[in-house]
């Protein structure tokens, strides 16, 4: 039978390591909205595992809304063209956003996703990213909260997906060359 962790050449984040971090950035988000109420914007599909641990770990008031876009198709690298998929209908205007989102890589999705929704005025939009790769950035943006800095290597598990597989691993870990070139 096949082994999905198998195919993971080494493991980057372990589900404890990964759970520690989660604890801490509800911490202090939640310490940082204290008395308010937030919108979670769940990025799909990469931000849903990490969304739903972290909306656990807050305790201000949160609503969950979803929202999804995309520039991979089937590639491991960014094709630059970002494309909305799908958007939510709440009113954010003078709302507090909270948009979650797995990984920041060239930062195109959060800064189209950052554009589309400052248009409707809200009051407070933040970024949480649970990992980032500052060496591959390709606009000037950086996430208000992140989980942890990571080299430049292609990463699965925790809901990140090398062509739709893999999102299902508890740890985050780095996919054999193999895969790849399969
Ligand atoms: P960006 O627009 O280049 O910042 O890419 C953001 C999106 O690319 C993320 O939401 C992920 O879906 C995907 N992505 C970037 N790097 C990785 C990775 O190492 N593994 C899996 N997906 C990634
Ligand atoms: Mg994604």
């Amino acid at each position: 039978m096949r082994n999905l962790a198998d195919d993971v050449e080494k493991i980057l984040l372990t589900r404890d390591e990964i759970a520690e971090k989660v604890r801490e950035l509800g911490a202090q988000i939640s310490a940082d909205f204290e008395g308010e109420e937030v919108i979670v914007a769940c990025v799909l599909r990469g931000a849903f595992v990490f969304c739903a641990d972290l909306v656990r770990a807050l305790t201000v008031p949160a609503t969950i809304e979803f929202l999804s876009a995309s520039s991979y198709g089937k590639a491991s690298v960014s094709s630059g063209n970002v494309q909305i998929k799908s958007d939510f209908e709440v009113d954010i205007h003078d709302k507090n956003v909270l948009l979650v989102e797995d990984i920041m890589d060239s930062g195109l999705t959060l800064n189209r996703l950052k554009e589309m929704l400052q248009v409707r005025q809200p009051r407070s939009l933040k970024i949480v990213a649970l990992l980032d790769k500052p060496e591959r950035r390709r606009v000037d943006l950086q996430a208000d909260y992140i989980g942890f800095t990571i080299p430049d290597e292609f990463v699965v598990g925790y809901g990140l997906d090398y062509a739709s597989q893999y999102r299902q691993l508890p740890d985050i870990g780095v996919l054999k060359p193999e895969i790849y070139t399969a």
